[in-house]
Order: C-alpha cells, then sequence, then structure tokens
C-alpha cells in the first residue's frame, strides 16, 4: 500500500479580484476517521478493515471497480447500515466527537414530483421549520446552485443537470458536516458534467464541507478532491493526495501523471505500489 502525505493544501489565491478563494473547513464540518471497519453481507466480505482518517472540510474521492464496496462504504458514512466490524467516529471543529450530520447525492436526483423545486429543497430541513423560512433558505442555497429562478417551477420542467443541481441544493440546505455524492454526475452529458464539476468545486470552496465524492470517472477524480483513495478488495490499494490549488484546469498535465497513476491502481498495473 502506498500512502501520500494528505496535508490539506492552502494555495495562495489563484485568480484575479480573489475570486477563487481557497476551501477552508466550515465550523460545522466534521472530520471522520474509520479504524478497522468491516462490512459483510453473509459470506461475501466487502470492506475487510478500512483505516482512514479524513480531516474537516477534506474532498475525497473514493474509485475502484464496480463491486468493490464504495457505495456501501458511503451508506456506513451515512448511517443508512452498519458496519459488522470496526469503529467510525465523527468528529466536529473542537475534537470532540459529535453525530454525522450527513447527507447524499445519488446519481439519480429522486425529485418529489408533486414539489415545486423549492419545496423540494426544503425537503432537506426536515420537519419542524416554518414552512416561509424554509423556503427562504431553500432559495438563498438555489442561488448557491445558480438555479434562483427555478424555485417555483416543477421538477419536470428541468433538464438533468439542473434536477442534479436541485438534488445538490436539497443535500446542502441544512448545511451539513459531510457531504456524501455517489456518482451524482454519471447520468450527465460530458459538457454538463464539466460545468457540474466546477459548480462543485465552487460550492465545496463556499460552503467547506467534508465531502467523499464516490465517482468513476478518474479524470473527475483528480479534478476535484484534495485526495483519492482507490478501493480494491475491501482495502484501501492507494491514497494519493492531489496537491494543486482549486479551481483545476482541464488539459493539466500533472494532473494527466496522477490519473495514469490511479488508473493503473485501478486496472492492476504498478500503480505507485
Ligand atoms: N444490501 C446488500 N445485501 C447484500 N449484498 C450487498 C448489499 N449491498 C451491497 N452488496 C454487495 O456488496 C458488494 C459491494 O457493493 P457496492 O454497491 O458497495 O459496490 P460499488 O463499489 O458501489 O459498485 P458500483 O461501482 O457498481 O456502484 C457487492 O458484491 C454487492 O453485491
Ligand atoms: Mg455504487
Amino acid at each position: 500500500m502506498t500512502v501520500v502525505t494528505h496535508e490539506r493544501f492552502h494555495p495562495a489565491e489563484t485568480a484575479e479580484h480573489g475570486e477563487h478563494r481557497p476551501a477552508a473547513a466550515a465550523t460545522g464540518a466534521a472530520a471522520i476517521t474509520l479504524s478497522g471497519l468491516e462490512k459483510s453481507f453473509g459470506a461475501n466480505r466487502v470492506l475487510r478493515g478500512i483505516n482512514l482518517h479524513i480531516p474537516a472540510g477534506q474532498f475525497v474521492a473514493v474509485i475502484g471497480k464496480s463491486g468493490c464496496g464504495k457505495s456501501t462504504l458511503l451508506r456506513i458514512l451515512m448511517g443508512l447500515d452498519e458496519p459488522t466490524g470496526g469503529d467510525l467516529r465523527f468528529e466536529g471543529a473542537d475534537g470532540s466527537e459529535t453525530g454525522a450530520n450527513a447527507r447524499i447525492v445519488f446519481q439519480e436526483p429522486r425529485l418529489l414530483p408533486w414539489l415545486s423545486v423549492a419545496d423540494n429543497v426544503a425537503v432537506g430541513l426536515g420537519e419542524g421549520i416554518e414552512k416561509r423560512r424554509a423556503r427562504e433558505e431553500a432559495k438563498a442555497v438555489l442561488a448557491e446552485v445558480q438555479l434562483a429562478e427555478k424555485a417555483g417551477e416543477w421538477p419536470s420542467r428541468l433538464s438533468g443537470g439542473q434536477r442534479q443541481r436541485v438534488a445538490l441544493a436539497r443535500a446542502l440546505v441544512s448545511r451539513p458536516g459531510i457531504l456524501a455524492l455517489d456518482e451524482p454526475l454519471g447520468a450527465l452529458d460530458a459538457l454538463t458534467r464539466i460545468s457540474m464539476q466546477q459548480l462543485l468545486n465552487r460550492v465545496w470552496r463556499e460552503l467547506g464541507c467534508t465531502t467523499v465524492l464516490v465517482t468513476h470517472d478518474v479524470s473527475e477524480a483528480v479534478h476535484l478532491a484534495d485526495r483519492v483513495i482507490v478501493l480494491e478488495e475491501g482495502r484501501i490499494a492507494l491514497d494519493l493526495a492531489i496537491p494543486f490549488p482549486h479551481p483545476r484546469r482541464h488539459g493539466n498535465p500533472d494532473l494527466a501523471v496522477l490519473e495514469g497513476r490511479l488508473l493503473s491502481a485501478i486496472l492492476g498495473g504498478d500503480g505507485g505500489h
């Protein structure tokens, strides 16, 4: 196993007007620590001892072959499934143990067709919040995903990329400590995908939540993440830091080198072992 240090990278301002500030962990962002995490389904040992510390505010991408346990890992992080062994802990900014406060976005947006866009986003706030305030918060987060003008629209009248932005807004509206993304851009065409990657990167830099992105797209992983983890046969086969400032340009040769390294790790080449 190759372990590369993964200190948070603090680049200098990279754009004019200070528009692209580096990410800083949000106060609510949670650190995640997995120790010897195991998950079996009957005789199928899917996760076989995962040890991983994700500092608050870090953006981690998880890649690996189909069926290697990526979604299983996310489900456990979300509290949707129980590990069969090992331990997971979440820590707040002051180092004390907290609940996960995690939200997830899936490949399909899963919007409720009988609710407006704003009301779909407000679903992310749960019950017990006054309706008018919920709508206001929904509208604010819709502006963050550049969909303010669609607040009163029906989901059926949106494009695939717009629907996925609504799903992202619904996940973000409660200001989660952890944002989990399971192939969120997998169903989008190539151009929409690139603009959504830019949007995800900007939103992450602005909100600073700890983010775990599962993707099949190695290029997407190196463009968005501080760190890429390759899962193989239930273990971490490679843990690679991507120490470049955000936002990153497509066509950067340094990223292409890391992309090649990750691809050979997944496909069984030397992968830096
Ligand atoms: N609820 C379940 N019951 C039984 N087996 C399961 C369950 N969920 C997942 N598995 C098994 O766990 C393994 C990992 O599944 P998982 O969905 O985590 O893979 P993945 O890496 O997300 O794959 P993909 O890239 O295709 O989405 C598979 O062998 C799958 O059959
Ligand atoms: Mg999956």
